[in-house]
């Protein structure tokens, strides 16, 4: 995919990178079409493979490129696909890249979509999965076997935040000859650049920092040429296409990345450090707390940090309930990235399918938190936080 905007600062690249300026458009225009009319341009293109060729919709539609261009640029990757969600890009990739007979090694911390697809589907197709430690990049070359193809990993994990190395866990990979694959949702590419790092696919879903507002699904594989080209005729038989007024939303979200970023990344930070001097609060996971265990390889891998933040509320489930109930700004939901700040407790949502104990091992404990910051005001978000706490506390209190 050729860039002309590729020696431009990562700001430009997130506006003018990809958009279409069609019939002098300042941004691209929604074709909502399901198929083109084939000029000869057309049958070449389908000739030579159809991969970025606006045949028909299901394989690529001039909105579904610009997306792709785009966020190829802001990962400085060669080549890219769009998606109908993450989860579509996540199975799409895999199906292609592995066969029966083959064995990955991935990592329980992974998204539960992504790890019930390998614990639950891969093995249906006869291939492997290995779990290992997303923190320690020597057990994931501890569990390679003769027939390991694929080490996958995320950058920063779910609820737990926990930062994945990701030069070390290149390294392995590249010393194994294995297909180093992150999934960077939640770290983004302002913050994080897995390709410059040695990986060779990175997955996002766009529904969350990308998108950027709360109101589309989508899903994104960056990578090299020959990769890419590997996995688009499995999108193609898998179906799993973007339609095109969704990449329409998802490209102007990703035209304030950029400008979106800083302030999830300030607020959360702010929240962190109050919430860590208040009294109901058990431990705080942010990157960008010097308590926080990972935060040193966090300023070497994703030193720019994300709005992800998560808490234990002293009190067990019951209060971080009574707690979230309380919230009057915030809003209880799942997923993140979104402008607006989205609270959970994992134990009653994202994660209530996992045992206690399984849990607990992961550091999802009673009284768990997960928050996705938005650029609200900090203020206001405080003030909502801290009556809520108050309100938390005063329910312990009738309990004691
Ligand atoms: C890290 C991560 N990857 C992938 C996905 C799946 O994305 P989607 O919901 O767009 O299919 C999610 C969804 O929450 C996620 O958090």
């Amino acid at each position: 995919m050729s860039d002309k905007y590729s020696d431009k600062r990562f700001a430009t690249r997130a506006i003018w990178s990809g958009t279409q300026n069609i019939e002098g458009a300042a941004s691209t225009p929604i074709f909502l079409t399901s198929t083109y009319r084939l000029t000869d341009e057309r049958y070449q293109g389908w000739a030579d493979g159809a991969q970025h060729t606006a045949l028909y919709s299901r394989l690529s539609s001039i909105n579904s490129e610009g997306v792709a261009q785009k966020v190829a640029a802001l990962e400085g990757a060669e080549d890219g696909e769009t998606f109908a969600s993450g989860m579509s890009a996540i199975t799409t990739t895999l199906l292609a890249l592995l066969s029966k007979g083959d064995h990955i090694v991935a990592s329980p911390d992974c998204y539960g979509g992504t790890y019930g697809f390998m614990t639950e589907d891969l093995p249906r197709f006869g291939i492997e999965v290995s779990m290992a430690d997303i923190r320690d990049p020597s057990s994931y070359e501890a569990a390679i076997q003769e027939n390991t193809k694929i080490l996958y990993v995320e950058t920063l994990t779910n609820p737990v935040l926990k930062v994945c190395d990701l030069e070390a866990m290149a390294a392995v990979a590249k010393k194994h000859g294995l297909i180093a694959i992150v999934d960077n949702t939640f770290a983004t590419p302002w913050s994080c650049n897995p390709i410059s790092m040695g990986f060779d696919l990175v997955i996002h879903s766009g529904t969350k920092y990308l998108g950027g507002h709360s109101d589309l699904i989508a899903g994104i594989v960056v990578g090299s040429k020959e990769l890419v080209a590997e996995i688009f005729p499995k999108k193609v038989h898998l179906g799993g296409a973007a339609d095109p007024h969704m990449c329409y939303l998802l490209e102007r979200g990703m035209r304030t990345l950029h400008a979106r970023m800083p302030i999830h990344a300030a607020n959360s930070a702010e929240l962190a450090s109050r919430l860590e001097a208040h009294p109901m609060i058990e431990s705080v996971n942010h990157t960008s707390l010097l308590s926080y265990t990972d935060h040193e390889v966090a300023q070497r891998i994703m030193p720019r940090g994300s709005g992800m933040l998560s808490y234990v509320i002293k009190g067990g489930d019951e209060a971080a309930l009574r707690y979230m109930r309380a919230l009057e700004l915030i809003f209880e939901a799942t997923s993140l990235g979104g402008i607006e700040s989205l609270v959970e407790c994992p134990f009653n949502s994202s994660h209530m399918f996992v045992p206690e104990e399984v849990r607990a091992e992961a550091g999802v404990i009673p009284g768990f938190v997960r928050m996705s910051v938005g650029i609200e005001d900090v203020e206001d978000l405080w003030a909502d936080m801290h009556q809520a706490l108050t309100t938390a506390n005063a329910f312990l209190e009738t309990r004691a």
